[in-house]
């Protein structure tokens, strides 16, 4: 398909119109005047519940759902039941995905049953094809087998993400703080390591990132589309919907994150999408965390109004870095100014559970583009 008019996103921001080739087949030209073309984006924070919970998603309904939100590269998270613990597991999963119409990435658990108690093995973990190591959805190991467990992973080429939250004080901001200072002076002491830390909430978080990573230290930040663009106030108004781990915090938090991201201390924006079924997203006090991500995702972040270059670091170039993965033949147009409600039963997911339903959002997915093959839109018509 030859794509006429279309500006193309860089590492610069966006640059003039021209004209490009990105699928094979009979696709017709298109006209793509006012639309961006940009290299597909990669989330490194995904739950596809599968196996274990096909009722919220399976590796096939998230993959169509990340494909429909631009995402051409997704990673999944290891709480699974069973978890991703080892290689096995993982070969299998990898297998399973062969077919899936956008690439799917695992990361294997850094301790057995996500307990906290005994680590993983970290290299037969990435013989199996494992991208990271996380224990996400929990923090539950101590200081000392992180600190283990960063010298592992590290001496098997493998990042460790983790979800930076000390369990024994609950969900407030000084959890996160605290498990970050905790990690990173668990990171002086290794070599060869690299810490990932997953869906940074608060403002306090950031001065610690930026001296880590200012004394040389091979740390990297996400943030998440929510925690940038929503606050606590959003409970109020979508009650459990807009129940997730870590909470949504204060305006001067998620001002101090956009900033962060900007500047490079955050270094990148993944989803944390975690679909859940609407019997367990209805009661306060008892709703499962997490929030719908993959189909929002786009329009989230082009409504916080970010340099075009702070968007190609943040969701094509860094997550790609982060995990040293090459970004082949895949691509996303997108179209800025087109305005959509969102209508969650309308979702490819099976999770419908966003805050943001019956919000009108701009910002939307024309076509994802992987290998050539058209992956998502090619039923929509352009010019
Ligand atoms: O809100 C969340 N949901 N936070 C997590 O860390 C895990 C996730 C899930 O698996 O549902
Ligand atoms: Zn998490």
């Amino acid at each position: 398909m030859r794509l006429h008019h279309a500006r193309l996103l860089r590492s610069n921001g966006l640059s003039a119109p021209d004209t490009f080739y990105i699928a094979a087949g009979d696709e017709p030209d298109r006209d793509a005047r006012g639309l961006v073309l940009s290299p597909g984006w990669m989330d490194l924070h995904a739950h596809l519940r599968d196996p274990g919970a096909p009722q919220k998603e399976t590796l096939e309904t998230g993959a169509r759902s990340a494909a429909a939100g631009g995402f051409t590269h997704v990673v999944a998270m290891a709480n699974t039941d069973p978890p991703t613990d080892s290689a096995g597991r993982l070969t299998e999963l990898r297998r399973r995905s062969e077919a899936l119409p956008i690439k799917v990435d695992f990361v294997g658990a850094l301790t057995k049953g996500l307990t906290g108690d005994s680590l993983t093995d970290a290299r037969a973990l990435k013989s199996a094809g494992a991208v990271a190591l996380s224990d996400d959805g929990r923090h539950a190991l101590d200081a000392g087998l992180l600190e283990v467990g960063l010298w592992r992973a590290g001496g098997a080429g493998l990042p460790v993400l983790i979800h930076p939250q000390l369990e024994r004080l609950g969900t407030e901001p000084a959890a996160e703080v605290e498990a970050i200072r905790e990690a990173i002076e668990a990171l002086r002491r290794t070599a060869d390591a690299h810490l990932h830390l997953q869906h940074v909430s608060t403002q306090g978080s950031i001065g610690l990132i930026a001296a880590a990573k200012g004394a040389g230290l091979r740390l990297t930040a996400e943030v998440t589309p929510h925690h940038l663009a929503l606050t606590a106030a959003e409970l109020r108004i979508s009650g459990p919907l807009a129940k997730v781990n870590p909470p949504l915090r204060t305006a001067a938090d998620a001002i101090a994150l956009r900033e962060a991201l900007i500047d490079g201390i955050v270094d990148v924006i993944a989803t944390d999408h975690a679909p859940h079924e609407d019997a367990v997203k209805h009661d306060e006090e008892t709703a499962a965390y997490g929030l719908h991500g993959f189909e929002t995702a786009l329009a989230t972040v082009l409504t916080l109004g970010l340099p075009w270059e702070v968007v190609h670091r943040a969701c094509v170039a860094g997550p790609r870095r982060i995990l040293g993965q090459e970004l082949l033949d895949e691509w996303v147009l997108i179209d800025p100014d087109q305005e959509w409600l969102v209508e969650p039963e309308s979702f490819y997911s099976r999770g419908h559970n966003t805050p943001l339903k019956g919000r009108r959002m701009r910002g939307r997915v024309v076509m994802t583009v992987v290998g050539g093959k058209v992956v998502h839109g090619a039923e929509v018509a352009v010019a």
